[in-house]
This record gives C-alpha cells, sequence and structure tokens, in this order.
C-alpha cells in the first residue's frame, strides 16, 4: 500500500512540474500515463466504471472528476485539482492535490490553504480507537468556521486492493459517531471544499462535478494507515512541494 501511494505521490509531483498557463489537461493526462507505466503501475482511474483518463482534473468551480481534454486550457489564476490513482502489484494509490496556475487571487489562495489544514486536522483524528466522525467533525469545523462550505455528496473511503472500499469517510460529522477505526485498516480522507454554498450538480458529460453556484472549489486527498498514536500517511504531499519551492524562487 505504501508503494503503491508513495507512487501517486511522485506521479503528482512530476505533473507539478507541467502544471502552467497554456498547457492543456489532457497533456497532464499523458504524462501522467506514461510516468505510471514506466514505474511498474497501471492507472487506478482508466476504465474505472467507464471513466476513460488517467486523471480526474477539475479546474476552478469543478470540485472533483474533470476528464482531461485537449479543449481545457489552463489560463493564469486558475486553481485545478487533480487526482491520481494507480494499482501497483494489486494495490491500489489514491491521492489529490489541488495546484495554484500562475497568480491566484488571495481569496482562492486562501481556500487551498485552509482546504488542506482541513485534512490534516482530519488525519490528526485518524487512529486506532476514534471513529469516521471524528474526522468528519474535524474538516468540517475548520471549513465552516472559515466561511466555507462542505461538499457531502462524495467522500472519502478505504482503500485495498479496490480503490472504494468500507467505510465511506464523509467530510462532516458528529464526535463519536460512525465506523470505529483500528489500526490496520488503511482509508482516503479527502476533503472537497466549496468557497460557497456546498450544493453541487453533475454536468452532462456524466462524470463532472461542479459546485451550483460557480463558485471555486478545493480537493486534497492523502492515504493514510491507522495507527496506534498517529496514522502513518501513505502518501505525501513533499515531492509536490520540492517542486512548488523551486518554482518560487
Ligand atoms: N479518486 C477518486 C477518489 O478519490 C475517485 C475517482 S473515480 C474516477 O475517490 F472514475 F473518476 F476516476
Ligand atoms: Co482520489
Ligand atoms: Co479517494
Amino acid at each position: 500500500m505504501r508503494e503503491s501511494n508513495q507512487l501517486v505521490s511522485k506521479t503528482l509531483g512530476e505533473l507539478a512540474k507541467y502544471i502552467k498557463p497554456g498547457v492543456s489537461t489532457e497533456s497532464l493526462d499523458r504524462v501522467a500515463f506514461t510516468f505510471i507505466r514506466d514505474h511498474g503501475a497501471v492507472p487506478g482511474f482508466l476504465g474505472y466504471q467507464g471513466y476513460p483518463k488517467t486523471l480526474c482534473t477539475s479546474v476552478n468551480s469543478e470540485v472533483v472528476h474533470g476528464i482531461p481534454s485537449e479543449k481545457v486550457i489552463l489560463k493564469d489564476g486558475d486553481l485545478i485539482s487533480v487526482d491520481c490513482g494507480v494499482v501497483k502489484e494489486g494495490f491500489y494509490g489514491d491521492t489529490a492535490f489541488s495546484f495554484e496556475v500562475g497568480e491566484v487571487s488571495l481569496e482562492v489562495r486562501k481556500l487551498l490553504d485552509t482546504t488542506r489544514e482541513c485534512l490534516i486536522k482530519g488525519i490528526e483524528m485518524a487512529v486506532d480507537g476514534n471513529r469516521v466522525g471524528d474526522i468528519g467533525y474535524a474538516v468540517q469545523q475548520h471549513a465552516e468556521s472559515s466561511g466555507y462550505s462542505v461538499v457531502r455528496e462524495m467522500v472519502g473511503h478505504g482503500l485495498g486492493r479496490h480503490m472504494h472500499e468500507a467505510p465511506e469517510v464523509p467530510n462532516y460529522g458528529r464526535r463519536g459517531s460512525g465506523h470505529k477505526l483500528k489500526k490496520g485498516m488503511v482509508i482516503c480522507i479527502e476533503p472537497m471544499i466549496n468557497m460557497g454554498r456546498r450544493q453541487i450538480r453533475q454536468e452532462p458529460d456524466g462524470w463532472t462535478i461542479r459546485a451550483a453556484d460557480n463558485k471555486p472549489s478545493a480537493h486534497f486527498e492523502l492515504a493514510v494507515a491507522i495507527d496506534k498514536g498517529e496514522a502513518d500517511i501513505l502518501s505525501t504531499f513533499s515531492y509536490i512541494d520540492e517542486v512548488l519551492s523551486k518554482q518560487s524562487n
């Protein structure tokens, strides 16, 4: 599980080098496809319930499941959430990061920072003996106290030989409620946080989920193994952060 999740993390780090104004989301998909195949794995999303691509690339008010396309060209000030999955030796990796394209507004930067913080707060609650409601509560509390809203229809999940396993891991909830977490379980925590209202709609392509009010939305996801004391985080943003820190110099 760690190997698969390290590979998705490295794939996102590779993509970080290419995300800039003028590139198409299809070109990002090609980079990811090749990188994953070159590392002895297969894309995890391709063919999943008929999904046609390696990545989900969701721009601005798209929440999740945006389909890479030659027609979608990134422009300065966009935000793009990139979700990537792999299967390596039968086990899934699944991780997502929301990137700034060129220079984004302060408003968007704050949404990105807060959503990443929501994920960290969720992970802090992901320990043996706690319940999924403790994770959801922590995420929701941080998002809503910052003036944002939590998407309800899509949730985190168990991860293993299948991409979506029990339990569901909502980004909202009540402390002490829901499925009990036990050492050895692997779950994906993936807050989807809207700048405006929480309502979403599906686009006619059958995949893309968009904020109904067309305001920006962010998505960060990590896979963690439940342990006693603190979670063992299987995927990482460190490859991405390394690339981004070099760019801003
Ligand atoms: N990776 C998504 C998740 O985090 C699921 C993508 S399903 C796909 O759960 F078919 F769109 F790829
Ligand atoms: Co994902
Ligand atoms: Co997931």
